[in-house]
């Protein structure tokens, strides 16, 4: 599997490109938000696994495919990464969901862990990673090395924007974990926004500043 796929679907990008608009409203930012992330949660799962049940249609019988294995884990990078999950669980009633919480040390700028709840069995599930916005992939790399340190095999990661840098700091990472995006921007600014981007995802999704 390509280690980048940039999901360029019309319906995303159009989606997309409104939230990006800075007087969209976080209702309307939150309603795109979940939208997009139903149709990235379509690309994100396409290679889950497939077997067969026996079934009773009103005309006859028949083996019908279903997912095979374990339910999946969909971890969120807090806090952003909840409005991302939001739309998927809608789309995967019983995933298993897991958080992942860090901080940047003011002295250090490496992030620290300080919450960390994932379901058991990881090593058994497909585990999607969650976080809108792959920026420096400071934060991306640390949660997936927790992850893996839990047992964690199988990985996606799903973000909305990515940057040149950040896809290059997982690649060199975490090679065995293909990102999925809506789109792949130009490059971070000083601050490690992403640009053209459209700001600070958790806050234009839950109305903070
Ligand atoms: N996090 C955000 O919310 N926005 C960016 O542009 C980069 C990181």
């Amino acid at each position: 599997m390509q280690h980048l796929t940039v999901v360029d679907h019309p319906l995303v990008q159009h989606k997309l490109s409104i939230m990006r608009q800075k007087e969209v409203s976080t209702a309307g930012f939150r309603r795109l938000l979940r939208e997009i992330s139903l149709l990235l949660a379509y690309e994100v799962t396409r290679e889950l696994e497939l077997t067969t049940m026996h079934i009773e249609t009103p005309m006859c019988e028949m083996e019908a495919p279903t997912l095979e294995g374990k339910k999946l884990a969909l971890i969120s990078i807090l806090r952003a990464g909840n409005g991302l999950m939001d739309g998927i669980l809608e789309l995967i009633p019983g995933a298993r969901v897991g958080f992942v919480g860090l901080y940047r040390d003011p002295e250090t700028l490496k992030p620290v862990e300080y919450y960390c709840k994932v379901p058991r069995e990881l090593d058994a599930r497909m585990t999607i990673v969650v976080d809108p916005m792959l920026a420096t992939g400071n934060s991306s790399v640390a949660a997936i090395d927790m992850l893996k340190e839990r047992g964690a095999k199988n990985m996606r990661f799903l973000c909305l924007l990515a940057a040149p840098e950040g896809v290059e700091r997982m690649r060199q990472a975490h090679p065995d974990v293909p990102i999925f995006t809506a789109a792949l921007d130009d490059r971070l600014d000083d601050h490690g926004y992403i640009v053209p981007g459209l700001g600070d995802a958790g806050d234009r999704m839950f109305g903070t500043k």
